[in-house]
């Protein structure tokens, strides 16, 4: 069962498709609607099966007849503390390579995705608080200052984005919830409807989707609960109505679809850390100086440009998070 689900985390598509060949992949998926190269390709095809095609257009189509409720809270006020060395990434990029494996294993996730309802859509707060609660995403919303940062992103595999998300500071969720002195750590889940999520289907995955952060780094400036992206509600495929934004941490960290908040003083086993403890652990703070077990995490390949760069440690945010880790030298603290 552990190998069968080792597979998936390495499935070809998912950890290794270089973006350029995903993106001709999907022009080639176009250009097959006219021709006879479609004898050619079944491996193509294969790596295609989830669609590809015009994204903006089928996205805009899918959405079109569905307006969320939280629509006319943005675009929210940019917060310039937190800036960019690099270009924005592209819009239609960042929302259609995604990583969602509720929805699948491949990047092309973004049209499944859409069958996600987003109201009702409660969050539980319990554990370790004063008082556990159950809270709607809409009343949230109206509780906390919402704005937009520019944060780097960067996945544990090695390729990386900069985007515009919308949301809140994730210590006004800890405010809000009011833990115990003794809670330690905060333990968010993530849907589970296997429903309409067909990746969920899969038994081999330890569904829901765990993660966990400590609570010096839910405090931490940076820690950021996304309700947003480009001015906009939060795309479905890109974890609406809430995830987590943690840009010093590997991008696993950001869970998508909160719908749980447990106050503990239990480290949480994270989902990716249950499945293959060996290649994900807890802490997973980007270090380009450790490799992961199977490729060096010393570079990474710009989303929308065919330009590898230099990672950087903590991925360019250790003055905001470094002296969070002092005296845990002896951690795992980069996997
Ligand atoms: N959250 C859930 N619930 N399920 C997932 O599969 N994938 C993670 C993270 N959050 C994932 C998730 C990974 S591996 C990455 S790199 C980021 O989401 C990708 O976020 P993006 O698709 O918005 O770029």
């Amino acid at each position: 069962m552990l190998t069968k689900v080792k597979k998936g985390w390495e499935l070809p598509e998912s950890a290794a498709t270089d973006e350029s060949v995903f993106r001709s992949r999907r022009s080639l998926i176009r250009g097959l609607a006219a021709g006879p190269i479609l004898l050619g390709a079944p491996a193509l095809l294969m790596g295609c099966k989830e669609d590809g095609g015009a994204a903006s257009a089928v996205v805009a189509e899918a959405t079109a007849n569905e307006v969320d409720p939280s629509a006319s809270l943005y675009p929210v006020t940019r917060n310039l503390r937190y800036r960019l060395d690099r270009p924005i990434t592209d819009e239609e990029l960042a929302t259609t390579y995604n990583n969602y494996y509720e929805f699948g294993s491949s990047k092309n996730i973004w049209k499944k995705a859409q069958a996600l309802p987003l109201r009702p859509w409660t969050i539980k707060i319990h554990g370790m608080v004063e008082k556990p609660f159950e809270i709607g995403i809409d009343d949230l919303l109206q509780q906390v200052q919402l704005e937009e940062r520019l944060y780097r992103h960067r996945c544990v595999e090695a390729w990386s984005m900069a985007v515009p998300w919308s949301g809140f500071q994730m210590s006004q969720l800890v405010e809000l919830a009011k833990p115990l002195s003794s809670a330690k750590y905060l333990r968010f889940a993530s849907f589970n409807d296997p429903d309409v999520a067909g990746g969920q289907r899969a038994g081999w995955y330890p569904w829901p989707y765990i993660e966990g952060v400590t609570m010096e780094e839910a405090m931490n400036e940076l820690a950021f609960m996304g309700t947003g992206l480009y001015g906009k509600p939060m795309p479905k495929q890109n974890g609406a109505p809430l995830r987590l934004v943690l840009p010093w941490k590997y991008g696993f960290k950001s869970s998508k679809g909160i719908v749980e908040v447990e106050f503990t003083d239990k480290r949480p086993i994270s989902f990716w850390e249950e499945i293959q403890g060996g290649e994900y652990g807890f802490w997973a703070n980007v270090n380009p100086d450790v490799p992961h077990p199977r490729w060096s995490q010393m570079t990474e390949r710009v989303l929308g440009s065919d330009e590898r760069v230099p990672t950087l440690l903590y991925n360019g945010y250790g003055e905001y998070v470094a002296g969070l880790y002092s005296g845990l030298e002896g951690e795992r603290l980069y996997m």
